[in-house]
């Protein structure tokens, strides 16, 4: 069965990643320049990756998660000469030990989890390699104690909390990106050292705008050199609505207490759980 979740060190991952591939994560030879492009599933990935792939004179070639296939994927990631960026959901915990080693760059990017778990809840209604679940208030249950694929939402956070300080590590917030595009934009290509002027700013702004991605999600769909999230090869379940604050039309006053609850309690002690709260 295709959509059959399976375990690995505790955390469920999708058929598509095979238990191969998860077990050899180690012998993955990181390159110094590498970039990771590190999130918890429905983050706002393919629009990271967007932004990056359009920085002109940026150089590199997006390759596609380093947890999506078989064995082969590791050769497969060699033939890439340029600057590589791979995408990944994975926990810190899990990241290839090399990775960690040469500090490679990481851009972590975070959402709030309401949106997060009502955009995951809709993925797992459209996407065929994920089980379906009938309902929002079971999906909810599941989501809150980490029963979906890539495990806890808060365990996956505070994981890649622990290394915020790291200088190869850079935090940007999807909403912030929707409030603030050229200020996150400009936090990326600092980050990556990389120069970019006004008017390729604002070029890159209309390239990578929601309605964009979601007309070219259409055109190029199924283009197996496009695969950002390891859950799909189908860019058209990805684009669904792109707003901050989705999860009002979903959360029942009951089902809005018990979220705050756990989220007072595990992230009591987190910064990034503060910058979140005022979506909450
Ligand atoms: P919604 O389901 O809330 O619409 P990921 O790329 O990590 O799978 O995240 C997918 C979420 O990011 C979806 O959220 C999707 O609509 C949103 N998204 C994708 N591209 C976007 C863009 N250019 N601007 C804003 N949101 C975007």
């Amino acid at each position: 069965q295709l959509s059959a979740l399976h375990t690995y060190k505790g955390v469920l991952f999708s058929s598509l990643s095979s238990e191969e591939v998860l077990k050899s994560l180690d012998s993955f030879d990181a390159r110094e320049d590498d970039v990771f492009l590190v999130s918890y599933p429905k983050s706002g990935t393919h629009w990271v990756a967007e932004v990056v792939e359009n920085i002109p004179s940026a150089g590199i070639t997006l390759t596609s998660p380093i947890e999506l296939g078989d064995i082969s994927k590791f050769e497969e990631l060699k033939m890439h000469s340029k600057r590589r960026v791979i995408p990944t959901h994975l926990s810190y915990d899990m990241l290839p030990v090399t990775v960690k080693q040469k500090q490679c760059k990481i851009i972590y990017i975070v959402r709030n989890p309401k949106d997060t778990a009502v955009s995951l809840f809709y993925y797992y209604k459209d996407n065929p390699n994920l089980p379906s679940i009938e309902t929002w208030a079971a999906f909810l249950e599941l989501f809150l104690k980490g029963d979906v694929v890539y495990g806890s939402w808060f365990d996956h956070v505070l994981g890649w909390e622990e290394h915020k300080n790291d200088k190869n590590i850079l935090f940007i917030f999807y909403e912030e990106m929707k409030k603030e595009f050229a200020k996150s934009l400009k936090k990326i290509t600092t980050f990556l050292d990389i120069n970019v002027s006004d008017s390729e700013m604002s070029k890159i702004a209309q390239k990578t705008s929601f309605s964009t991605m979601k007309n070219n999600a259409v055109k190029e769909n199924c283009d197996p050199n496009h695969i950002i999230c390891a859950l799909t090869s189908d860019r058209n379940l990805v684009f669904r609505k792109g707003v901050v604050g989705d999860w009002i039309n979903y959360f029942t006053p009951k089902q809005k207490t018990v979220f705050d609850e756990l989220f007072g309690e595990k992230m009591k002690h987190s910064e990034l759980g503060r910058c979140l709260q005022e979506y909450l």
